[in-house]
């Protein structure tokens, strides 16, 4: 079972995850932390650089992003190739080069998931993978329906994705119709996954991943299938879950020694 950990607040989640990836780190300076774009991860990042300032050295750290836009240039500003540099590789002062993101550049698409896995795989795979989780359950952009047995491949968002995502453009008609995303297969080869939800918006989406059958109609669901999930949520994404007081039970008796 996955375990559930309440926050007080997102950068209380930020501090509790960035704290066990800097424990991580300074164990095995060549980590890889498998990223995640959207709102979500940012006070992970935000309190990843706070180690770094007070000494953490992440240039060692190799970086696999889930999934990328298909279409946008990479210097978009809202390409993941850009956001990732932007909030991750830059700020945390990892080495370009072992930062992966997928290529959403659609003149080579249809050998882009196959490369992607072939990096992950000659790499030795995610020793963390970073989760959000979309309003509909998709994680990635592994949308509803997706294959829980899917590797890296193109998708098709879906309208509530495309409005999810209006926000960081102009226009809703600028977001991308397709995306490259690592599949559920993929990420559920990652050693940790960690599920980080904020907000009630998010309610529904954690109670089916949580609680919920396994189902790819909520994508987010295949947390249950991998032995080592945590999913870090505040009280509002927390709301629709049944068993929270079984949560907090475990988490407050939790041995130290097995850390997140
Ligand atoms: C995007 C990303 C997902 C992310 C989701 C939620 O669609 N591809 O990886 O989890 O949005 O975004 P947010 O964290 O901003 O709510």
């Amino acid at each position: 079972m996955a375990e559930v950990v309440i926050v007080e607040s997102p950068e209380a989640g930020g501090v509790l995850v960035a704290g066990h990836i800097a424990t991580q780190v300074r164990a095995d300076p060549e980590f890889t932390l498998g990223v995640a774009t959207g709102s979500t991860p940012l006070p992970v990042y935000a309190a990843l650089e706070r180690e770094r300032a007070a000494g953490l050295d992440f240039s060692a750290v190799t970086a696999f992003a889930l999934d990328e836009y298909v279409g946008l240039p990479r210097d978009h500003p809202e390409s993941y190739h850009s956001v990732i540099r932007r909030e991750v590789t830059e700020p945390l002062g990892l080495d370009p080069a072992r930062v992966h993101v997928p290529d959403g550049d659609e003149a080579t698409i249809a050998t882009a998931g196959e490369r992607y896995e072939a990096a992950l795989a000659a790499h030795g795979g995610v020793d963390l993978q970073l989760l959000g989780i979309g309003t509909d359950g998709h994680v990635g952009f592994n949308e509803p329906g997706s294959s829980l047995a899917s590797s890296t491949r193109v998708k098709t968002l879906t309208a509530r994705t495309r409005a999810d995502n209006a926000r960081f453009f102009e226009t809703a008609g600028q977001v991308p119709t397709h995306c490259i995303t690592q599949g559920i297969g993929t990420i559920l080869r990652a050693g940790h996954l960690v599920l980080l939800a904020f907000g009630a918006g998010k309610a529904t989406a954690v109670a089916g991943a949580v609680e919920g059958p396994v189902t790819a109609s909520v994508p987010g669901s295949c947390i249950q299938l991998h032995e080592h999930v945590t999913v870090v949520v505040d009280e509002l994404a927390a709301a629709r879950l049944e068993r929270t007081d079984s949560y907090r039970w475990v988490y407050t008796h939790k041995p130290i020694w097995q850390g997140l």
